[in-house]
Order: structure tokens, then sequence, then C-alpha cells
């Protein structure tokens, strides 16, 4: 795989009206949310859900690539056609999430760091001949009395580099996504100072370890005041002090920003998406890369229940193309109900 490669899978997981779909979900937080449509989580159901997803015909006009888990790359579609392909037959890029999800940082017991990384160059090699074509990687940062401390940041912003140049060898475009949480009372003055603070280290790291930018995308969260913090600010304010944010931190050469929805409803992550698109042009794309923003409806209108099927992937297409429009700057709000199917 030559570096040219790399570039070219970057840019097309950044192609202008498309992001990407997070359904990484690990098997401990996908039972969470199927619990909450009263389904079982087994593999099956877990299967029968990503298939759902994955097979919604016109999904490509929006999303560039799926993210999946370990037991969702080795699963197949009904009719027997593997995950991988399937979206390869769409021009869907199919990625994996490389991580092993947190642990308690030693020193630092109330604050995560992401494990997985003995033995992360074989599994690589396996996730490439499987046909993923891009990986991702999250490090967990909190707000909080002394949080995120700079152990945390420095520990995770290493570990992501670390992740991200193996994964390059391995020819696979690495998301670097550094995400601070936004649960808590924190104000979005406290979560622009941390996202600074780790968009700094990181790249610092991410230059050490000699990470070619050009073939890399991040991931981070959105500049937004803490769920539970009593002023809360407006789409238009979040959305400038996180261009500003990004344009202070992020190199021109990275060919794209995909942000996470991070608890975000469906809506206010579009809305905050095409704020900051509107306000353009940006020396990099600025996409999405969503869970629970793109699956939320999908998940809800389905249920576990095959006659549901066609309703949830019109749930699925409906946030994917409002997304697709809100990454050109070009969406509004009536939308929802004039292009609802
Ligand atoms: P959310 O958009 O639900 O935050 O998920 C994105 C993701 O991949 C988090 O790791």
């Amino acid at each position: 795989m030559t570096t040219q490669n790399l570039d070219t899978i970057a840019r097309a997981m950044v192609a202008v009206g498309k992001g990407i779909l997070a359904a990484d979900e690990s098997t401990g937080t996908i039972k969470k949310r199927l619990d909450a449509i009263s389904v079982e989580s087994t593999e099956e159901s877990r299967r029968s859900y990503r298939d759902l997803l994955f097979s919604a015909a016109g999904a490509a006009e929006f999303i560039s690539g799926v993210i999946m888990f370990d037991e969702t790359i080795r699963q197949s579609s009904s009719d027997g056609t593997p995950f991988p392909e399937l979206l390869n037959r769409q021009g869907i890029l199919p990625g994996i999430k490389v991580d092993k999800s947190t642990k308690p940082l030693a020193g630092c017991p109330d604050e995560p760091i992401t494990d997985g990384l003995d033995g992360l160059r074989e599994r690589l090699a396996e996730y490439a001949d499987l046909g993923a074509r891009f990986t991702k990687w999250r490090g967990l940062l909190k707000i909080g009395d002394g949080m995120p401390s700079r152990t945390a940041i420095a520990t995770n912003a290493h570990a992501l580099a670390r992740y991200a140049a193996l994964s390059q060898e391995a020819g696979l475009v690495p998301i670097v996504e550094p995400e601070v949480l936004m649960e808590g009372p924190h104000t979005i003055d406290r979560c622009r100072e941390a996202i600074e603070e780790t968009l700094s280290v990181v790249f610092r790291e991410l230059y050490l370890q000699r990470v070619r930018l050009e073939g890399m995308i991040l991931k981070p969260s959105m500049v937004t005041a803490g769920s539970e913090c009593p002023q809360q600010v407006t789409i238009a304010q979040a959305a400038e002090e996180t261009v500003q944010t990004m344009r202070r931190h992020v190199p021109a050469a990275v060919p794209g920003i995909t942000f996470l929805s991070g608890g975000q409803s469906e809506e206010v992550a579009t809305e905050h998406l095409n704020a900051m698109n509107a306000v353009g042009p940006h020396p990099w794309q600025l996409s999405f890369s969503y869970g629970r923003a793109l699956q939320q409806s999908a998940l809800h209108a389905w249920r576990g229940k095959q006659e549901n099927v066609q309703a949830a992937q019109a749930a699925y297409l409906h946030r994917a193309r409002m997304n697709g429009l809100a990454q050109r700057g070009a969406y509004r709000p009536d939308l929802e109900k004039e292009l609802a199917a």
C-alpha cells in the first residue's frame, strides 16, 4: 500500500455530501441500545440490526464508510454476503474499530485509558484481509475536578498516535478519535479548554510518531456546554467555537474532520454540522461520523420486527440524507418534514 492509496481512501471518506456511519458499538454498548427497544441482544439480533443498516438501498449517496465491530466484520447479510462485501458492492468503505475499550488509568483511577496496542499489528493485518480499508481508535477524556489530567491527555494521545502509525503501516486509514465527553455540568469554556489542550497534544504525538496527516481522519467532539450545564449555548455559538478550535489545532494537511455526536439529539447534531459548514469554506472537510445521531430513529422504528425493516431503513436514510445536506451547509429544519419518506 502506497501513501497515495492512504490519501485517496482518506479523501473518499470525506467526499462532499457524505459522512460515516459509526455502527461499531461494542457488545456491551449495543446491548444497551437493544435493551432500550426491548430486544434481547444475541449474535443474531445484532446481525439482523446491522444487516438492516448495511443493506439500506441508496445509503451510498450520503454514506462514505461504515465502522464495524470485531463481531460484525465477520458476519454476513441474510443472503450470505459477508458484510464487508455487501458494503463494497454499494461503494461504501468498510471500516473497523480496533481498540479494546477502556480500563482505569494507573495513577488516575477516575480517568480511562484505551486498551488494545498489544498484538495490534497482527490484528490489523487480519482486518485488512477481511476487507477493512480504515480503522478507528477512541481515546476518552472526562471533564471534572482536575480532569482531564495532563497524565490522561498525554497517555491517550500517545496511544492514539501509536495506533495511527500502525494502522497506516498496514495500509489502513486511521480515524483518530480523542473524545472529550459531553456529560457533566461544565461550561462551554471548560469544554473548549479541554479540547484545545487535547488536540494540541494529540497532533504533537502524531508528528513525533510520523503519522502521515494526509492519510488520516480526525474524529473529535464538538465544543459545547456540558449536558447538565445551566448555561446552554445556541447552535450558532457552539458551531463558531468548534470551528475556531479546529482552525487553531488541526493542520490543513488533514483531509477531514468527522465529528462524533456524543449524545446530542439527531436534529441538534445535524444543525451543528450544518452551522459549521454554512460559515465555510474550511481547510478540511467537516463531516459526520455519528452513531446515535444516525441510528436513534431507525432503532426505534425497527423494534426487532421483520415487518418494520423498511420503516427502519427509511428512518436511517432520512438521517443520512439530512446529514449529507448539513455536510454541504444546505440543511434546513423544514426539510425534516419535506423530505421525510
Ligand atoms: P456517537 O455519535 O453516538 O457519539 O458515536 C460515535 C462513536 O463512534 C463514538 O465512539
